[in-house]
Order: structure tokens, then sequence, then C-alpha cells
């Protein structure tokens, strides 16, 4: 029998945490930065809560894990952050303390799709969503926030992608233009394209088959179809973008894999050479809707999402390294049973002090203890030998720069606190 990790999912093995750890730990400080507050809602939901009757994308209708729990009730692994959040900001009634609601998070998402490089059934994300705001200056926020998030890390190679759908109305208009344009050469198009037609045309523009991407390279696009209203909303967000001199490129095919978006929609994506074609790094916008469609006031929100993995693997290949707060700061080596248990004593009260430790528990010789000492990257050594028992001293040794003390057993954790502070 072979037992093996569910296809599309992976293990983050000891090695790679602190990257996971790092990035969280930036993330959750940018976030607050922003006053945006963090909320945890679980991985399953009632299906109800993702399957909305207004949701026909692809995502929702066909990727999602749906599964019946032992009393029969249809639940759903969340295949994205934004529904649950909306459902708990209900739920809980977020909406009647006063002003906008912003709240982030974190965590794994389900989608059954085709595994291939960036792209998992298992995967996470961190994100955001502001309720209860109509202003372009929150739009501009979230954009703003989206983009420090990649500058602050160092990214360099990436393009913020920005479009506007328009309400309800202007996209409600462009999308019949767009199904006007598209019928007389439904034949042409391909078997998926075909589908989307009748159900999420606005996808077809996000199509990668090659006929399909000629046959609307003169399609009518969402931004020619924005009423007034919708139009100037859009013209605020940039104006406020360019205030704050965030780049951005506006790409007028954008329209995202999601149905519940309006007006604004934005994308960051990845240019680095060979970063492979999930190449999305975050995406997100407006959603006017979906707060009334899961049971609560009439509120708009927008928002936008990150996934981790993308951005590990971005990080990567820009050779960017995340800051390691997970060193060893010292490694025992001693000689025998006798000096042994006097490290040991020694570590207890490093350890009581927060000064990380370790020490063989192998009982192997002078040199596989030194050689552990490194692998583990140690900032420094205690040998304890036979000679610094009798005189109740260590030899400490700096693992970088070779230098090496005599300190003595009573002075060990004020020496190491001023070493290493
Ligand atoms: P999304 O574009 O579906 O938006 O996902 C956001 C990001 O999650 C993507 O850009 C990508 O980095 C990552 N992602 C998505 N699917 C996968 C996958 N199968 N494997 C690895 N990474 C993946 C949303 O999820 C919206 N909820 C964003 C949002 C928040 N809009 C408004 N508020």
């Amino acid at each position: 029998m072979n037992y093996i990790k569910v296809k599309g999912t992976y293990d983050v093995l000891p090695d790679d945490v602190n990257n996971w750890v790092a990035l969280e730990n930036y993330v959750r400080n940018l976030f607050n930065t922003y006053n945006y507050k963090e909320i945890r809602t679980p991985i399953m939901e009632y299906s109800n809560v993702i399957h909305r009757d207004n949701e026909l994308s692809d995502m929702v209708t066909k990727e999602t894990y749906n599964f019946k729990d032992k009393s029969n009730r249809d639940l759903t692994l969340r295949p994205e952050g934004t529904a649950g959040v909306i459902r708990s900001f209900v739920e809980n009634k977020l909406y009647t303390t006063p002003g906008a609601t912003k709240l982030f998070y974190l965590g794994p998402n389900f989608r059954y799709e085709r595994p291939q490089k960036g792209r998992f059934r298992q995967f996470m994300q961190f994100g955001c969503e502001v309720l209860g705001s109509n202003e372009a200056s929150i739009d501009a926020e979230v954009i703003e926030l989206a983009y420090e998030t990649i500058f602050k890390l160092g990214l360099k190679q990436v393009s913020v992608k920005l479009n506007s759908l328009g309400d309800d109305q202007s996209k409600q208009n462009y999308r019949q233009a767009l199904i006007d344009f598209l019928t007389p050469m439904k034949d042409k198009l391909s078997n998926d394209s075909q589908t989307r037609l009748l159900n999420n045309p606005l996808r077809i523009l996000d199509s990668k088959d090659k006929n399909d991407i000629d046959l609307t390279k003169d399609a009518p696009l969402p931004l020619d179809y924005l009423n007034e209203t919708s139009k100037k909303h859009f013209d605020d967000v940039i104006e406020l973008l360019n205030i704050m001199e965030i780049p951005y490129e506006i790409d007028k095919k954008l329209v995202r894999g999601l149905d519940y978006y309006t007006h604004t929609v934005f994308e960051i994506h990845a240019t680095t050479e060979g970063f492979g074609a999930q190449n999305a790094l975050g995406g997100g916008g407006r959603y006017q809707n979906l707060v009334k469609e899961l049971g609560g006031p009439d509120l708009p929100g927008i928002g936008y999402a990150f996934g981790m993995e993308r951005l590990l693997s971005a990080l990567k290949q820009e050779g960017i390294q995340l800051p390691n707060h997970n060193k060893l700061d010292v490694y025992f080596v001693t000689f025998d049973d006798k000096t042994r248990k006097q490290a040991i004593r020694l570590q207890r009260q490093l350890r009581t002090h927060n000064i990380s430790s370790d020490i063989d528990h192998l009982n192997r010789g002078f040199k596989p203890q030194l050689k552990e000492a490194i692998n583990y990257g140690a900032a420094y050594i205690v040998i304890i030998g036979d000679e610094e028992l009798k005189m109740q001293t260590v030899q400490l040794k700096n693992t970088v720069t070779e230098h090496q003390q005599v300190v003595a057993f009573d002075a060990l954790v004020e020496t190491l606190k001023e070493l290493l502070s």
C-alpha cells in the first residue's frame, strides 16, 4: 500500500516553514499599519454560502469540494475567503459598528483544479475585505495596500493591472453587447467559451485559446459600457492612484474569475521570465451585491487576495530572502556523562531566559556534535570539558568569527544575552 499526499497538495517541510512564518508575520504587520483587523472563519461553510444563484463562475460551479456531513447537511470547503468573511460579517452583525469595516484574513482554500506549477488543490491565501464604503478612496487604498505588499517585500518584476466592470447596469449592458458580438461566431469559439457564452460570457475575454483570442480581438470592452456614475468612480480611483504614485496598467480585458465583481477590478502579475502560466500573484475588486446576497444590509465591499505559494515562489525567483527569526542561539558540546549533565543544567537556565539552545541526544563524540552545531546554524557553541568542569567555566565560541572566550557558569546567561542582543 502506498501512503502519499492528496493530489494537488504539498507538505511544508521544516526547512521551508520559516519562509511561511516570515510571510505571515509580514502580512499581519502590514495590515495592522493600515488599521485592518484579522478575522478567522471556518474552512467549511454550508454550501449555500458558496453556491449562490448569481455566482456561476467555473471556480464555484465546477471546482469546489462538496460533501454531506453525517446529518445530511450540504457543506463546501471554501474555494476563497470572501464569501465566508461576508457570511460572518452579516451573521455577527459587524455592520452595526460605525464606519467602514476593514478586515483581513489568512488561511487555506480548496479548489478542485488541474494541478500545475503555481496551482494547487489546497493553497494558502491572505486577503482583505472592506465593507460599507462606496468611496473611490477605499478602492485606491485597497490597491495601494496590494501594491505595498509586493513592493515592501522587494519584488520588482510585477505589474498591477486595473479595469472597471462598472455598476450592475453598466455590467449588464456590456454583457449583452458581448453576447451580441460573439453569438454570430459562436461555432468558431472553443468548447469552453461556447459554454461560457451562455452563463459567464465575460470570462471569454480571459480565454487562453489562440482562436478565441483572435475572435475577441475586436470585441466590445467593459470600459466602453460604463455609465456616467461608473465612469466617474473609475476616474476618481485613477486620480487617487496617481496622487499616491502607485504604478498600474489599464488592462481593458481584465474581468476576473468570480461573478460578484462590479466597478474596480485589479490583479498583480509576476512578470519574471519563466514564472509559468499561473502568474497572477493576487487579485481583487469591488462587489456591490454580495453582502445583500448573503442576507445582510445593502452594503458594498471591496477586497483582494494573494496566493502565498505564488508569492513565495516569486520571492525565490527574484532571489529575495525573508528574515529568519528561527535561529538557534547555542549548541552545547560535551565529552562525557558528567560534562553533559552540567550542560543540561546550564541549558535549563538559558531556556528559561529565552535563549534557544540544543544538545546532542545520541551520545555522539566531539566531532559529530560540532558538525551538528554547524548544521543547525547555531550562533554560538558552548564547550564543556573536564578542565572547564573543574574551573566552573565554559568555552564560548562564536561560529561566524570563530572567536572563543572563557565564561564562568554563572555569567553565561548574561554574557549570551549581551552578545545576542
Ligand atoms: P482569486 O483571483 O480567485 O480571487 O484568487 C486570488 C489569488 O489566489 C490568485 O491570484 C492566486 O495567487 C491564488 N490562487 C487562486 N487559486 C489558486 C490555486 N489553485 N493554487 C494556488 N494559488 C491560487 C479570490 O480568491 C477573491 N476572493 C479575491 C477577492 C477578495 N476579491 C475580493 N475580495
